[in-house]
Parts: C-alpha cells; structure tokens; sequence
C-alpha cells in the first residue's frame, strides 16, 4: 500500500513503445503502477513472495515480430508463478492462452453461443490447401489464411481462387506461423466496409470502433491514419454489439476482463465475430471523441481492486 492506500498495479508486458498512454492514465487516476517488462532480463525464485499488488498482463501474441521471441513463454512461468502464491491477476495465464490462440478463442466463442467463421486448422502449407478444398467442397467460394497465433493482421490474405492460394503457398510470400499453426477460414463480406472491435474493460462494454477495411487488413489500431489520410479507425457512436449478452458470457466463462471483442455485421444479418485481442492499443482519434477512455478506465478498475 502506498501514501494514497492504493496498491501498486504490475504492467506485465515487452513493449515500453506502448507504454506511455497507459503510464498517463494510471497517473491522471492517481493508482500507482509499474512496468514489468517480460525481455528476459530478469529470471523468477519460485520459493520467493511476489511483490504485493495487482498484476495485469497485457502481453502480445505478436511478441516474437519485435525480436521478443521468449516473451510469451516468459511470461507463462512469471503468472504461474504470481497465481501460486495467490496474487490477483487480471487476465492471467487462462487469458494468455486465449491471446494466442486463435483456435482458442474460437472454441470459447462457439461455447458462448457466439456465430464464428468457418474454419480449418493447417499444421502445414499441404494442409492449408487442403483446408481450403475442404471449404470449397462445403460451398465457401472466398477465404482468409492467417495465423493461429496472430495481431497485426500477421498472414491474413484473402484467396478467392484456389490456383493463386496455391501459387502463393508455394511462395516466399508465405509465412510460416511461429506456433506452426495457420488456419484457413471462410472470409466473411461485411455488409458496409468496415469491422467492429467492441472494447471492454472489468468484463463491462466500454465503446465499439469501427475499422475499415478499405486499404485491407493489417490494421493496428495505434496507426491512425491510412496512405490516403482517411481515418482507418472512427468511433461508432452510440452503437451497441449485437452480441452484447454472448461477448459477457465469454468474457465471465474466459475470466478475460479487459478485451476488444472483433466482430463483422454481414447484409445478411449474421454477426460473426473473429479475434479476441487482451491487450488493445487505444487509438487516439477514437479515445478523443470516445465516452470513456480505455487507459483510464483500466486505471480505475485495477485502481479498485
Ligand atoms: N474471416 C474473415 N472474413 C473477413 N475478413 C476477415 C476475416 N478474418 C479477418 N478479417 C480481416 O482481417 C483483419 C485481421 O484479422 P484478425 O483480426 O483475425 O488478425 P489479427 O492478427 O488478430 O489482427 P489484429 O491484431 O490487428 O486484430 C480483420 O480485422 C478483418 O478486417
Ligand atoms: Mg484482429
């Protein structure tokens, strides 16, 4: 406990390049926090006691794209560590697993009730192909490669052909997916071009925002602008998920409490939703005109506990 009676929150993440709107938040909230940075700099003595406070993981399933190859692993030993000796963790190690599991969150989704894409899992390039003949066979005419563990859009491209998702397996453009495993799933047209990542924190819906899909798909949310100066990201105001009820119940099944929920309205009035993500940047554009800021509420809700 500090001066102020609140307990100091650990920030268990591999990127200080993301650091500093959270660092002002948690400031402007007056809860004192602190970076713990999973770069392998520092080993765990299992026998010892945690330092006290609240700990919230925000580690990134892209971690290896910046040099960060251990970090995910890392981090595993570090709240096993922090669970055992019964230390509060705010998306802990059930929540890391999510992170980086595309196939994970698919499985929780569907366990929620939620409509997720058609999907094949590929533990190799053959087996994409396959997938994707697979797809084809069941009525699927366009589909999207990406990565079992992904953020930042990593191996997401749509095929409409299968003779060109051939060429491009075959090709140094084909990125092989760091857990080895890709997934093929049915690509899912949105009834207006863009999608929505749904924002929560505390397990309660924050805003929704809405990406467009315009210049295509990898798309980071901290990068406001796109090549053309239109907004990539636009707050949508006032909107409310149609899943609202469904992403609760995955959230209080998952144990996730701070999350962007993905998810495209086709003209059809399907809902399909398709990435989880447990460490969202939060876009400035969005966060200027939003109801609550992201960093601010986190702020308040680990403040709270
Ligand atoms: N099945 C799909 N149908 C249509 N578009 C899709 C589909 N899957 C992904 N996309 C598009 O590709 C983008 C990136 O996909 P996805 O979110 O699954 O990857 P990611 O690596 O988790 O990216 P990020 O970290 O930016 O969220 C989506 O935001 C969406 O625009
Ligand atoms: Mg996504």
């Amino acid at each position: 406990m500090t001066a102020s009676g609140a307990a100091t929150v650990h920030a268990v993440h591999e990127n200080p390049d993301w650091w500093p709107p959270f660092a002002a938040a948690f400031d402007a909230e007056g809860v004192p926090v602190q970076q713990w940075l999973l770069t392998g700099d520092a080993g765990l003595d299992l026998a010892e006691e945690p330092p006290a406070g609240v700990f919230w993981s925000r580690m990134s399933a892209s971690a290896h794209t910046r040099g960060h190859d251990r970090s995910i692993a890392h981090t595993r030993a570090l709240l096993r560590w922090l669970e055992g000796h019964g230390r509060r963790v705010v998306n802990g190690s059930a929540v890391l697993e999510l992170e980086v599991s595309k196939v994970a969150q698919d499985a929780a989704l569907r366990a929620a009730g939620l409509d997720t894409p058609r999907t094949v899992v590929a533990f190799s390039p053959e087996q994409v192909l396959e997938g994707a003949r697979r797809l084809r066979a069941d009525g699927v005419t366009s589909m999207v490669t990406k990565h079992n563990q992904g953020g930042k859009g990593l191996g997401v491209q749509r095929f409409d052909d299968l003779a060109a998702l051939e060429r491009h397996l075959a090709s140094p453009a084909w990125l092989e997916p760091v857990d080895g495993v890709a997934l093929v799933q049915e690509y899912v047209a949105p009834a207006e071009p863009f999608v929505t990542r749904a924002e929560f924190v505390g397990g309660r819906f924050l805003y929704a925002l809405a990406a467009s899909t315009a210049q295509g798909f990898e798309l980071c949310p901290a990068d406001a602008c796109g090549v053309d100066g239109a907004p990539l990201f636009r707050l949508r105001e006032g909107h409310v998920p149609p899943a609202l009820a469904g992403y609760e119940e995955f959230l209080a099944r998952t144990g996730v409490e701070v999350a962007g929920i993905e998810y495209i309205e086709t003209a059809d009035g399907r809902v399909v939703t398709y990435d989880v993500n447990t460490n969202t940047n939060y876009n400035p554009d969005v966060e200027a005109v939003a109801p609550a800021s992201g960093p601010r509420e986190i702020a308040r809700y680990l403040g709270s506990l």
